[in-house]
């Protein structure tokens, strides 16, 4: 008991002297700022700030606006807190081709349902390209100079694309840089990803889209990029760690001076250096497990109900703060099997002990986890 106080006190006095430092911070370059943060609900409230901090300094703001699930929080919150929009110019980043405005799934409706039939944003400033056109290339011409009247954005607001696709806006895979507004072909990892809204039937989901391209997204003010959960992990990874170039075209977002990268826990999971040396040494090390502490429990403890939940499995406790929150203050539990060769229950500190056992293999943060022998 004396014991495991002891342990859990040096590990909290290590942790909070050297570790008390947010992970946004310790992540942060000059461009692009990363703020990780613990929940989705949080992330919309970033974003939310960000947005009307915008909108207060400039009331006439261009904004650019994106469709898909990562912004419907922030629209939310547009709408709970009655900004006064009407002077506010939209351009909307993509739309599908060919599919009719009426159709659930065009943004077009997206745009009306989820933000502009609750605000005050004028018919008028509202723009979005035209996904029932008769001719996508009179379209292009039409929304390019939609662009060029309204000026540069003051401020993007982006989601990321599926899996490895890395796409903001429909800048696919292979999308140059120097892109701009055209027609474009969806990438097939997109389509079966999409296909989801579309009664899961990918042939309904349309194979074309007209799309802002990179160069016209970087040119705004200011850019937000908002992902969330496990599914977006690898592509933020891809996007931030990974050479910039068109295969991962979210990349090219890091040669833009003022983007910030709004994630969750889980989006932000795979984030980190060597991570998977790490790992790979640690299995070769261990036997079967290792797994980390929460400061709220103590270490003995911890190891305790991990041995009652996997019985016979040998066990090394680490201590290392939760940087995935960036909070400096939770810290989480993990367990890496050996024999499954996988991360199980990366979880969040509250209650962590109820948790064990659930799977994952997304693993957290390694890069600052420490053997509790080090740290003493
Ligand atoms: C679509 C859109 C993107 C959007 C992306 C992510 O394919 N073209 O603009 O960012 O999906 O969607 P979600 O936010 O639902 O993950």
């Amino acid at each position: 008991m004396l014991f495991g106080f002891i342990i859990v006190k040096i590990v909290n006095n290590y942790m909070t002297s050297e570790f008390n430092i947010p992970l946004s911070e310790s992540l942060r370059n000059p461009s692009p700022e990363i703020v990780v943060l613990s929940n989705a609900s949080e992330v919309d409230k970033k974003a939310f700030d960000i947005l009307s901090r915008v909108i207060s300094e400039k009331p006439n703001a261009v904004l650019t606006l994106a469709t898909g699930s990562s912004p419907l929080g922030l629209y939310k919150l547009m709408i709970d807190a009655r900004l006064d929009l009407k002077n506010v110019i939209t351009r909307n980043l993509d739309e599908y081709w060919p599919l009719s405005k009426e159709n659930p799934q065009s943004y077009s409706r997206f745009m009306k349902d989820n933000l502009f039939d609750h605000v005050n944003i004028p018919e008028e400033n509202r723009n979005i390209p035209d996904c029932e056109t008769a001719d996508p290339e009179a379209e292009v011409a039409r929304y390019q100079a939609v662009l060029k009247r309204t000026g540069p954005s003051d401020l993007t607001i982006l989601g990321i694309g599926p899996g490895l696709t890395c796409h903001i806006a429909f800048n696919e895979r292979g999308s140059d840089e120097n892109s701009r507004t055209r027609l474009v072909k969806i990438d097939p990892d997109t389509v079966k990803a999409n296909a989801r809204f579309f009664d899961g039937d990918e042939n309904r989901v349309p194979q074309m889209a007209i799309t802002q391209g990179i160069a016209d997204i970087l040119e705004s003010r200011k850019i937000i990029l908002i992902a969330k959960g496990f599914s977006k992990a690898e592509g933020i990874k891809r996007t931030l760690e990974g050479t910039i170039g068109p295969d991962a075209p979210a990349s090219f977002l890091r040669n833009h001076p003022d983007v910030t990268f709004i994630l969750d826990k889980e989006a932000a999971s795979l984030l980190g250096t060597n991570i998977d040396r790490f790992i790979r040494s640690l299995l070769q090390e261990n036997d079967s497990l290792m797994c980390a502490g929460n400061c709220r429990n103590s270490i003995s403890e911890i190891d305790k109900q991990v041995k009652n939940k996997f019985p016979g499995i040998n066990t090394k406790i680490l201590a290392y703060p939760d940087a995935r929150t960036g909070m400096g203050v939770h810290y989480s539990l993990l367990i890496v099997s050996k024999e499954k060769n996988t991360i199980v229950n990366p979880v969040s500190a509250p209650g962590f002990p109820e948790y064990v056992g659930e799977e994952s293999s997304a693993p957290p943060m390694f890069s600052q986890m420490r053997p509790v022998s080090e740290v003493i």
